[in-house]
C-alpha cells in the first residue's frame, strides 16, 4: 500500500474509533457533543522559495490556513504578492519547500508524481486566465479531455461531458471550437471541464482576467452557483476584491507571500 494511502486509512480508522466512541458514551451527557470538522484544506507553514542562480525568491514565507468544505474563498495581492504559487501548490503542480499541505486526506508535498497525477484527476478542477482550451477541439472534446486522461470509456465520456456543458448553460454550444465562442463562453467551457470529474475542489486562478466586468461576474456568478448548489470549495484568485464581496465566504490578502490578516 502506497504511503500516502496507508495515511489516509489511517485517518479513516481514527475517524471511525472516535464516532464509535462518542455514538458509546453519549448517554453520559444529556446534551450531544459537538464534534468539531476537520478543515478540509491545511497549510501549515507553507514556504515556497524559488532558486534563482545566487538570488532566491521567497514566492510564500511561512503562510497558516485552514479552509473548510464547501467555503468559497477569494485571494487578493498585488501581482508577485504569490496567489498563482498557492493554487499551484494546492493542486500538486507544484511542492512546498518548507511545511505542511493536507487538502482532505491527503498529504502534499512528499506524493510522488503518480500519485500526483491521481490527486489532480480526483480531487481538483482549475480554471486559468487564458481558459487554456485546445484550439483544434471542439467545445465537447475540450470538456471530455480529462476524462480521456482517466481511461473513461468514450460513451461515459460523452454523457458526462455535455452534463457538465448543460450545467454551465453551452450545451447549445457543444459543437463550436474555441475560436467560434465569445471570451466568456469560452471561460464557461474550461469551467465545465473544470467540473467533469465532479472534483471536490474549484481553484481558478484569476478567471475573469480575460474578460470585461459584465462577462467576470457572470463568471463569478456560476462559480457561486457551482459553490452553492453543488456543495465545492471553491478558491478563486482575482485582482478585483470588489467581484467576488457580494459572494466569498472569505477574502484573503496575500502581500509579499503572507497574508495580510489570516484570522484563522
Ligand atoms: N518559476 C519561478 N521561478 C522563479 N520565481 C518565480 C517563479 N514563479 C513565480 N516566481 C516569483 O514568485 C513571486 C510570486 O509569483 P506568483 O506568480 O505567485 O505571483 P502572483 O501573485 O500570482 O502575481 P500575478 O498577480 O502577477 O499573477 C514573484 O515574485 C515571481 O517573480
Ligand atoms: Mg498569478
Amino acid at each position: 500500500m502506497a504511503p500516502v494511502e496507508a495515511h489516509g486509512l489511517l485517518f479513516s480508522l481514527v475517524l471511525s474509533s472516535a464516532a464509535w466512541f462518542m455514538h458509546e458514551h453519549s448517554t453520559m451527557s444529556i446534551h450531544p457533543v459537538s464534534q468539531k470538522m476537520e478543515p478540509f484544506i491545511r497549510l501549515a507553514n507553507i514556504s515556497r522559495t524559488y532558486a534563482m542562480g545566487a538570488t532566491r525568491v521567497a514566492a510564500l514565507r511561512q503562510v497558516s490556513l485552514t479552509i473548510d468544505e464547501g467555503e468559497f474563498v477569494a485571494i487578493v495581492g498585488r501581482s508577485g504578492s504569490g496567489k498563482s504559487t498557492l493554487l499551484h501548490l494546492l493542486a500538486a503542480l507544484d511542492q512546498p519547500t518548507e511545511g505542511q499541505l493536507q487538502v482532505g486526506t491527503w498529504t502534499l508535498g512528499t506524493l510522488h508524481p503518480r500519485q500526483q497525477a491521481r490527486f489532480r484527476r480526483e480531487m481538483v478542477g482549475m480554471i486559468f486566465q487564458q481558459f487554456n482550451l485546445i484550439p483544434s477541439m471542439t467545445a465537447l472534446e475540450n470538456v471530455a479531455l480529462p476524462l480521456v486522461l482517466a481511461g473513461t470509456a468514450s460513451d461515459i465520456r460523452k454523457t458526462q461531458a455535455i452534463d457538465s456543458l448543460t450545467r454551465v448553460g453551452l450545451r447549445e454550444r457543444m459543437d463550436h471550437r474555441p475560436t467560434e465562442l465569445s471570451g466568456g463562453e469560452q471561460q464557461r467551457v474550461a469551467i465545465a471541464r473544470a467540473l467533469v470529474s465532479d472534483p471536490p475542489l474549484l481553484l481558478a486562478d484569476e478567471p475573469t482576467g480575460n474578460l470585461d466586468s459584465t462577462t467576470g461576474s457572470q463568471i463569478i456568478r456560476l462559480l457561486d452557483s457551482i459553490h452553492r448548489n453543488q456543495g465545492r470549495t471553491v478558491i478563486v484568485v482575482t485582482h478585483h476584491p470588489e467581484e467576488v464581496a457580494a459572494f466569498a465566504d472569505r477574502i484573503l490578502e496575500l502581500h509579499d507571500g503572507t497574508f495580510v490578516d489570516s484570522s484563522r
